[in-house]
């Protein structure tokens, strides 16, 4: 059954392993609903001005995402809200609220629903449950469709809803005349690479990251560094190591190294950095390798891990998405997997941590 792994070591690498075809069998369902907005229609909600996000951990990244393919395709202003801290959020009206919540039952999540005054604004869920009490309080329900994940770090419900998320942006773009049909078709042949970039990120990463893990793991501490839309898969990687290897990890957008976290980076410090191509990346990398520190570059071929797909299909027209490096993601997660196990920890049930948050 989906519930076993006999063929796995853990649920953890299963989860991994499923990314590529839940991302392929979600796209085959949705992307015909998006160069003509159908998809979008059939959620029959009112017209909106821009788009908040709520959400927490895992999910809370995926919804970043989704909220930059609403401003950058479309030039809707969105913002990101901590549930846990959504009380003092004022939310305008003619605002798409978008929560969303792999179980549809954290507290935190439901709680700031109830906080936010939706007057004059509709609530979006996008959960892996649809039957969940979030499906049930909101005006319009969108199914992520990864099937069950039992381990309690999330992997390919982070995913899902990525890919889920933006096909519904998309088409909700298109609906609402701010992108044109043939844009739209275009992102969606650009949408369609993910399988693949998500099947070849695994293979690579499945060769490369552990001999990396197995030379790195007695650091106590690793810092993530992005650019852009390299940047919330960093904040992906170092909540990943965190949860699982119960190292302190911290993220942030390279550029901001110098203004405070270079001072941790010493002799053998491991700086692992999402590589998309920012020609800006090389000074930072620069600045880390100056004073010791072990840089792993996740980017395209020559790279400490080659995951990133250049190379595979047609190329991507500028890297303009977006979705940004969604396949950097699958190093990010063996890495912490493997660091977990190099450290004895049991990966699919992390010490301290639910999977799904029914307080607050
Ligand atoms: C818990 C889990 C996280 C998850 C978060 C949000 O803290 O340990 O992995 O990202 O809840 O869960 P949700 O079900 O709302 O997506």
């Amino acid at each position: 059954t989906e519930l076993a792994h006999t063929d796995h070591a853990d649920f953890m690498s299963k989860e991994i392993g499923e990314q590529p075809e839940v991302a392929a069998r979600i796209l085959d369902e949705l992307t015909p609903g998006i160069a003509d907005g159908s998809l979008w229609r059939a959620l029959e909600l009112p017209p909106f001005d821009r788009i908040a996000i709520v959400g927490c951990g895992t999910s809370l990244n995926a919804g970043r995402v989704i909220g930059t393919a609403f401003s950058r395709h479309g030039h809707v202003p969105h913002s990101a809200i901590v549930a846990s801290e959504a009380s003092s959020t004022i939310v305008e009206p003619r605002t798409l609220v978008l929560a969303i919540s792999q179980s549809g039952e954290t507290a935190d999540v439901l709680r700031a629903i109830d906080q936010v005054d939706l007057g004059l604004s509709s609530l979006v869920a996008i959960t892996n449950n649809p039957h969940s009490t979030l499906a049930r309080r909101a005006d319009s329900v969108i199914d992520s469709h990864a099937g069950p994940e039992v381990g309690v770090a999330a992997t390919k419900t982070f995913v899902a809803q990525i890919v889920t998320g933006v096909c519904f942006a998309l088409s909700a773009l298109v609906a609402t005349d701010r992108v044109d049909r043939y844009h739209a078709r275009w992102l969606a042949d650009d949408l369609a690479l993910i399988p693949d970039l998500l099947a070849q990120s695994l293979a690579v990463s499945l060769e490369s990251v552990p001999p990396l893990v197995a030379r790195l793991h007695a650091a106590t501490g690793y810092l993530f560094l992005g650019r852009g839309a390299g940047v919330v898969y960093a904040a992906e990687g170092a909540l990943k190591l965190k949860e699982l290897s119960y190292r302190w990890a911290e993220h942030y957008p390279a550029g901001e190294l110098k203004h405070g976290p270079l001072a941790l980076v010493e002799p053998g410090t491991p700086v692992i950095v999402i590589d998309n191509d920012d020609p800006r990346l090389e000074g930072n990398i620069a600045e880390v390798r100056a004073r010791g520190g072990e840089v792993l570059r996740i980017g395209s071929i020559g790279s400490d891990i080659p995951a990133l797909g250049r190379g595979i299909a047609e190329p991507r027209r500028g890297g303009i998405e977006a979705w940004g490096p969604l396949e950097s993601v699958v190093p990010l997660q063996v890495f912490a997997r493997q660091l977990a196990l190099e450290l004895g920890r049991d990966v699919d049930k992390p010490r301290n941590l639910a999977k799904s948050v029914t307080v607050d």
